[in-house]
């Protein structure tokens, strides 16, 4: 694909300083209004939220932690799409999870949770899709649009692909293993070449409860239930993250109990399955507010993070890429069995050509090598190291999907620094992988693998020494050989290193500078109207000097830089006693920015992360999405204005609140320009 006409290859904004004001703050020349708040109504008998803990009806409102956001156009007329109006479409975004101080008046109950409690936190998990429109220059939310939907944690999904009907995903509520209730933890976003939604179910596991007896009674720690259960993070015994399943008896409150309760042999008088109908991308139909949303299980189950689609070519396959956002855990590829059709671009059917393209395919995990090769090594219950398997024995390939962490422990994949968002270059094809941090990465003390070649960097936090390990995260980028999206070899580099601009040369290893600098890169997508690279940050090391950030960056192509050396140097202390190791290791790195090619664009409010990002087919609007302003804010402080950690995007007094920013240029030009 060529660059867009237009697209911006010199950076001239003014970039914007390192800030901890509870503010957000753009470059000069530009605006940013705040356009869809936790709470606000989708439907006018829903009167506005008051934003003091006793907002209900959260089903009718906006959800909470807003994250990934699409956007969708429909025709003027309203009856259906054109992806290319930017003068009214659809927002499709996840609410991740909840700022749960201030959802009740004076901070969440303890367990047992009171039932209203837990169905107000239920609503406000999911995702929105709501109608927006540009009058002028100003664009709002329009209240009442028959598009308006909230989907929920109990909104009923399909289960589709190879998993779907196995014995795995059996439950009380559905006993052919077909369906489930709910999408949770929704993380990243990414669409689709027909113009669909999808949503990343992320740390979706820790919702879930067991009992401490539940190893036992399933057989004992080499039971092959057990073993997937503690690879995927939910132990014996361990609570679940807001007590949902203390909220009451009825199924609504127990399927967050995940422990073998029943006398059935297959699981269908309770939920000791539940959890494997949860880490999947979720497909929905923004232009059909009836649909039921589709859990797609030929992508696999992980903590998933983003998913981002190779430019379409008719006649070959689709290949989308995912990141599994755990230390140490690893990057994906689905390749679709169906070639591309470019009739399917407006298709009359969606949900048809979904299943089409994501119900049968081939997953790949990734394997990086040192010399800047890579492979896609094949998730299928045919390849001998997973039929083999000595931890796990899979029964088909429905397992492999369910337990494709395991399978591509199997196959010995490449264990990175947190994988985060994908996203792809149309103009290069070159896709771009997020690796936010890694604590666990730590020359000395720790049973985690040393650093290599894809994952090179382990150090400490050079103020305070607060974090160790890969600290500030870096962005690597793969090209498929040929281009070709069922290549199973492909070549890649390090885009950016994220640093501290005074952290010195061993570690700021991109050279970047006070207007660029940077700490975790989370959020990352390419703007199709100037083919520019946003990169967020969702960061714990730099905070002590700014909020988090949204930079704008002219990507260059893979290949453009060339091999370097990384001098890693790491204190570990141990009681009194300090001991200093080194270890130097190659990598393959991009052109290093200039002052043109990278630089600050946005500064969030005080204690929120800069999650989702989308824009107008016309560049002329960006949505941002601002999560979980003030989230420090002890709970004891709940009584105390003067303590809460941010009051934005109200200001005064008021609670911290998620919201959608968008932000439009003064004379009306294209957002970087
Ligand atoms: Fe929800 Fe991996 O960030
Ligand atoms: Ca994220
Ligand atoms: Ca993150
Ligand atoms: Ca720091």
């Amino acid at each position: 694909a060529p660059a867009p006409s237009g697209a911006i290859t010199s950076l001239a904004f003014a970039a914007v300083g390192k800030s901890l004001a509870d503010t957000i703050t753009v470059p000069a020349g530009y605006t940013a209004s705040v356009l869809y708040r936790c709470g606000d109504p989708l439907v006018s008998t829903v009167a506005a939220a008051k934003n003091d803990g006793t907002d209900t009806d959260f089903d009718k409102r906006s959800g909470d932690c807003h994250d990934g956001i699409e956007y969708f156009g429909l025709n003027t007329a309203g009856t259906g799409p054109d992806a290319s109006n930017s003068e009214r479409g659809l927002l499709g975004m996840n609410h991740e999870y909840q700022n749960n101080l201030f959802l009740h008046a004076s901070g969440p109950s303890a367990n047992p949770r009171p039932a209203a409690e837990v169905d107000k936190e239920v609503a406000v998990h999911g995702l929105s899709i709501v109608e927006v429109r540009r009058s002028g220059s100003a664009i709002s939310y329009v209240k009442d649009s028959a598009y308006n939907r909230r989907i929920t944690a109990a909104t009923e999904m399909l289960m589709s692909g190879p998993a779907a009907g196995d014995a795995l995903l059996k439950t009380k509520y559905s006993i052919d293993g077909s369906r489930t209730r709910g999408t949770q933890n929704n993380c990243g976003t990414g669409t689709t070449p027909w113009g669909t939604l999808l949503t990343c179910e992320e740390n979706w596991i820790g919702y879930f409860t067991r009992a401490a007896t539940d190893d036992t009674a399933r057989g004992g720690a080499t039971a092959r239930s057990v073993v997937s259960l503690k690879r995927y993070g939910l132990s014996a015994g361990a609570a679940s993250r807001y007590g949902w399943e203390t909220g009451g008896t009825a199924d609504l409150y127990a399927r967050w109990n995940a422990s073998l309760i029943g006398t059935s042999t297959d699981g269908t008088d309770d939920y000791r399955n539940i959890t494997n109908t949860f880490g999947w991308i979720v497909e929905i139909d923004p232009y059909a507010p009836a649909s039921t949303p589709r859990k797609r299980t030929a992508m696999g189950r992980f903590a998933h993070e983003a998913a981002a689609y190779l430019t379409p070519v008719a006649g070959k396959p689709l290949a989308f890429y995912m990141g599994d956002d755990s230390r140490g855990e690893y990057i994906y590829k689905f390749v679709s069995d169906a070639a591309w059709s470019a009739a399917d671009a407006v298709p009359a059917d969606r949900v048809a050509t979904g299943d089409k393209y994501l119900n049968a395919g081939k997953l790949y995990v990734a394997k990086f090598n040192a010399d800047g090769t890579g492979q896609w090594l094949l998730l299928d219950i045919s390849v001998a190291a997973i039929k083999n398997y000595a931890t796990y024995a899979f029964a088909n390939q429905a397992d492999v999907m369910v337990n494709a962490r395991l399978a591509a422990d199997a196959v010995g994949a490449t264990k990175m620094d947190r994988p985060e968002w994908s996203t792809v270059n149309p103009a290069t094809d070159d896709i771009y992988f997020t690796l936010t941090n890694n604590t666990n990465r730590v020359l000395t003390g720790s049973s985690y693998p040393l650093v290599d070649a894809a994952n090179p960097r382990a150090y400490n936090d050079t103020d305070g020494n607060k974090q160790k390990g890969n600290v500030n995260g870096h962005i690597i980028r793969v090209a498929e050989d040929n281009r070709d999206p069922s290549a199973t070899s492909f070549k890649w580099d390090v885009f950016l290193f994220g640093a501290e601009a005074d952290a010195g040369a061993n570690i700021n290893l991109s050279g970047l500078t006070d207007d660029q600098d940077f700490s975790s890169p989370d959020g990352m997508r390419f703007a199709k109207s100037t083919g520019l690279a946003w990169i967020e940050t969702d960061d714990g090391a730099y905070t002590d000097t700014t909020n988090c950030m949204l930079l704008a960056a002219v990507a260059g192509s893979r290949g453009d830089g060339g091999p370097v050396t990384v001098n890693n140097t790491m204190t570990v202390t141990s009681g009194t006693t300090s001991t200093t190791s080194s270890l130097a290791v190659s990598t393959w790195m991009g052109r290093k920015p200039s002052d043109t090619t990278l630089k600050r664009f946005l500064v969030g409010p005080s204690q929120c992360e800069i999650t989702g990002i989308c824009e107008t087919p016309d560049g002329k609007a960006l949505f941002v999405n601002i999560q979980h302003p003030g989230e420090e804010t002890a709970t004891s402080a709940i009584a105390d204005p003067s303590k809460y950690g941010s009051h934005w995007p109200d200001g005064g007094t008021a609670r911290p609140r998620s919201a959608t920013v968008v932000i439009t240029k003064n004379d009306g030009g294209r957002i970087g320009s």
